[in-house]
């Protein structure tokens, strides 16, 4: 379905509209909290409130990653231009304002800039803001589930490929899920593209828990946000007040894991189906990996990508990697 580009769309934007039909999520959801342990999948965060309150967190004193990678960006922003070379088509999976893209555009300068994200008119309005800002550019604005990399590609421009996946976004995937991101990652560039990915780095457990346990609370209403979130999505009648925020790190797994326990013991209703919690069980809603960049080297290159420079800031907190193809 090709969705019509606003009438007031400056010349230099495409819109395209892969969104993927609305699927039987409820089936999924009830599958995780059945499961044992009880999980939801972390993409249920990003609502509209989820969204605002994400973006909260990024401006948190304890969260140190946005900004960091931010600092990185716009510090070496030339020597990343270098490795990226220019006249590529520059993609970027959950793009949303594609604040982060931009801070790029004037350095790497793209053939075309491929902002991909679920949500259809954040996207399309934050692409229309890019056109409008850099005329030279040409944007095609592609609604996709960007895990799903078969259901874009065919609407990708031709041109070099250059997939840019900034946020640390891959520490939400378990080792084996991002093993799969980044070999689809290989096929979808092709040998001669490359990819401009930002991880978090491991660091001391105090640091690192602290970003998930910030003293204005902001990060536990974020976690429980996703309780109403799936009541709005499947009609269950949790209560998100009678579930508390718990966020470790996990030394021995290196990721932070990020729990809803329950106060009491309750029964949650979803369609027919009960749903029991016994006093401190928990719903397993997060998990974000962080690599030192030795390790994050070797999962790199188990999915076929060498990686070719690494720019961190000053305090090692936050690493951006460029990656190649090993066949090329
Ligand atoms: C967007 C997945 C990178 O893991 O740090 C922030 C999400 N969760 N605080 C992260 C998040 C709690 C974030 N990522």
């Amino acid at each position: 379905m090709n969705s019509k580009p606003p009438s007031l769309a400056p010349a230099n934007i495409s819109f395209f509209n892969a969104h993927p039909a609305p699927d039987d999520c409820h089936k999924v959801i009830l599958a995780g909290l059945q499961a044992e342990p009880k999980t939801l999948d972390p993409k249920w965060f990003y609502d509209a409130e989820g969204s605002a309150l994400f973006e909260q967190i990024t401006a948190l004193p304890e969260y140190y990653p946005t900004r960091t990678e931010v600092s990185i960006l716009k510090a070496q922003r030339d020597s990343i231009a270098a490795y990226c070379g220019q006249g590529s088509v520059f993609i970027e999976p959950g793009a949303g304002n594609c604040a982060k893209a931009r801070l790029l555009l004037d350095a790497i300068k793209p053939a075309a800039f491929v902002p991909l994200d679920i949500s259809a008119d954040f996207l399309f309005s934050a692409a229309q803001e890019v056109a409008a800002a850099y005329s030279w550019l040409s944007v095609s604005a592609l609604c996709a589930d960007f895990r799903d990399f078969l259901s874009f590609e065919q609407h990708l421009p031709a041109g070099r490929r250059v997939l840019f996946y900034p946020g640390s976004t891959i520490g939400n995937l378990d080792p084996q899920a991002a093993l799969n991101f980044l070999e689809q990652a290989v096929s979808l560039i092709g040998s001669d593209g490359g990819v401009l990915i930002g991880v978090d780095l491991h660091k001391a457990t105090d640091r690192l828990e602290a970003a998930y346990n910030d003293a204005a609370g902001v990060t536990a209403r974020f976690n429980r946000n996703i309780l109403r979130r799936v009541n709005d999505l499947v009609g269950s009648d949790f209560d998100p007040d009678a579930f508390q925020h718990h966020a470790f790190y996990n030394e021995t797994l290196r990721r932070i894991e990020m729990h809803l326990i329950s106060a009491h013991d309750q029964t949650v209703h979803i369609s027919g189906h009960d749903i029991d919690f016994s006093a401190g069980e928990h719903i397993h809603t997060e998990s974000s990996y962080k690599y030192t960049v030795d390790g994050f080297s070797d999962l790199a290159s188990s999915g076929g990508l060498r990686r070719v420079q690494t720019w961190m800031d000053d305090e090692c907190l936050f690493a951006l990697h460029y990656l190649e193809p090993m066949d090329r």
